[in-house]
């Protein structure tokens, strides 16, 4: 997979701190932090060392994903260019896109990642098949940087 991420990632959404002697407190609001409405909310943790999870892309759902606890990092790939990144701030959000190939990798003792998301749970609406995605990449055209010459 070919090149290189914006920095800083229009993709990375910073969400509000809120601290004090007590300890810190972070959030999301529906269509605010999270460009998108609300409908699910899902978590992944005990995650075995080594293991990988995602590999695949969703035909219409939106994600934010925040590592509330540990680190993970994440690939992202739309069939034209290819970004890493690496969640480790339970105050840094991921939008992920429809469209987009991810994959997640490296998660630490002790990840927790949060996943907000557009819709409820539908196998169909997953694109698992990476030759499928393949087409459907190739049709839709660039997502994470549209503006990019091919
Ligand atoms: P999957 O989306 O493949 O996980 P990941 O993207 O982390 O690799 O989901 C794993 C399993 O859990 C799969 O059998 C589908 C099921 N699942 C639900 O039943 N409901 C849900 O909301 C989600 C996200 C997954």
């Amino acid at each position: 997979m070919p090149n290189t991420p914006p920095t800083p990632s229009p993709r990375i959404i910073q969400l509000p701190r809120i601290y004090d002697p007590r300890g810190s407190l972070s959030l999301v609001e529906e269509c605010r932090q999270v460009p998108f409405p609300i409908a699910r909310v899902y978590w992944i943790y005990d995650v075995p060392a080594g293991e990988e999870r995602g590999a695949h892309s969703h035909r219409e759902l939106h994600q934010l994903l925040v590592a509330v606890a540990g680190s993970f990092d994440i690939e992202l790939f739309d069939g034209f260019s290819t970004e890493r990144h690496t969640l480790n701030r339970p105050f840094t959000g991921l939008h992920l896109q429809p469209g987009v190939w991810s994959k997640m990798t490296n998660f630490s003792s002790g990840c927790v990642v949060m996943s907000i998301v557009s819709a409820p749970y539908d196998e169909a609406e997953y694109i698992r098949d990476y030759e499928e995605f393949l087409q459907i990449a190739a049709a839709n055209g660039p997502i994470l940087n549209p503006a990019k010459p091919q």
